[in-house]
């Protein structure tokens, strides 16, 4: 499977080097043969017809310096357009006001023919029922798994493990940098300010971390979850959303504060009171999200919410379920030949 990295910062790096550790892993075990053909930053792409050796390029933006400073470089979008993988990945930034550059490097992909796997969840937030349509309308894969819960695998969760039973609503904490703020002022009594900039000196909190503390964040998240698990067509500005910035309710020693995005009775993002003994209790930089479900009740996953390794690890996944996808396919167009 040739693949193309879009956005080769924390995610992107770490999917090249898991790759190569991995080759003969995913060789044996799903019969998958990995090849990363271009990797793309800011500077433009550096292509290799016989597949990039991760050191070639890793060592290059480990100091510092973009791929054009050593390579020769097109423009990202040629590249994308050339058709040249059977999947792009799209790691670049997140923009929660016109999805781009990612959007048009999803949709430009598609036109070209390869399949898509993102981690960016502004595309999927603004524009996931378009993209998807893409998609179907020429028989191509789209994959978002490291979106929500960075390698946390709720998508599948809730599409494998929980297959063929149904599920009835979900509520959960989405956003780990919000979670360790509330964390430290309810459990600490921090001020919002010191918990940010303790959040920020442990590179748990980007820079400007506005957007995980005032909710757009896990409202993005939520959407991609509405979307997947009931088949919805929601976009960011469907969801009612508040965070921290308007300061947290005082508590009880029995209760505490939690930013919980819930898919009912309406979508929203907002600080909810909840008992101590609620199990979407969790401190720190955790996610977890509970399915209701109507056979079993509650169901729980817990687990790291964030990482550029953990996210590349939900690409790793994504890479199998394509493979799974697209032989589907080749088998359902062989049948229907024969008939
Ligand atoms: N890191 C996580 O824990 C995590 C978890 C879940 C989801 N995600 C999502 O995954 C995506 C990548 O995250 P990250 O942490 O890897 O971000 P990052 O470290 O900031 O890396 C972003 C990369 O995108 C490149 N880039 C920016 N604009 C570009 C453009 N127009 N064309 C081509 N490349 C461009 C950057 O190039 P330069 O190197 O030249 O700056 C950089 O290599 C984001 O959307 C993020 O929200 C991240």
């Amino acid at each position: 499977m040739r693949i193309g990295i879009v956005g080769y910062g924390s995610v992107g790096k770490a999917l090249h080097r898991l790759i190569y550790e991995r080759a003969w892993e995913f060789k044996n075990k799903y019969g998958l043969v990995l090849q990363v053909v271009f990797v793309c930053d800011r500077s433009g792409c550096f292509y290799k017809d016989n597949g990039i050796n991760p050191p070639e390029t890793l060592n290059v933006k480990d100091a510092g310096k973009p791929l054009s400073s050593i390579f020769k470089v097109e423009p990202v979008l040629e590249t994308i357009k050339k058709g040249l993988v059977d999947v792009a990945v799209e790691c670049t930034p997140a923009n929660f006001i016109n999805a781009e550059p990612a959007f048009t490097h999803i949709m430009e992909a598609l036109k070209s023919g390869s399949n898509v796997i993102t981690t960016n969840k502004g595309p999927m937030a603004l524009y996931m029922p378009t993209i998807l349509e893409e998609a179907e309308s020429r028989g191509l894969v789209v994959l978002y798994s490291g979106t929500v819960g960075g390698g946390t695998p709720f998508i599948y969760f809730a599409d494998n493990a929980l297959k063929g039973n149904r599920i009835i609503s979900f509520r959960g904490i989405l956003n780990g940098t919000s979670n360790f703020v509330l964390s430290k002022v309810i459990n600490e009594g921090s001020s919002i300010e010191d918990a940010i900039s303790e959040a920020k000196r442990l590179g748990i909190a980007e820079a400007d971390p506005t957007l995980d503390l005032n909710g757009t964040d896990s409202a993005a998240k939520l959407v991609i979850l509405l979307n997947h698990v009931f088949e919805d067509k929601y976009t960011l500005k469907d969801i009612e959303i508040s965070g921290i910035e308007k300061g947290i309710p005082k508590v009880d020693f029995n209760h505490t504060v939690k930013l919980i995005a819930s898919s009912t009775p309406r979508p929203r993002v907002s600080l909810e009171v909840i008992s101590k003994d609620d199990l979407l209790n969790i401190d720190g930089t955790y996610n977890a999200v509970e399915f209701t479900v109507e056979e079993l009740g509650s169901v729980y996953l817990i687990g790291k919410g964030a990482g550029g390794r953990e996210t590349a690890g939900a690409v790793m996944r994504d890479l199998v379920e394509l493979k799974n996808r697209l032989q589907i396919q080749y088998f359902r167009k062989s049948y229907s030949r024969m008939l």
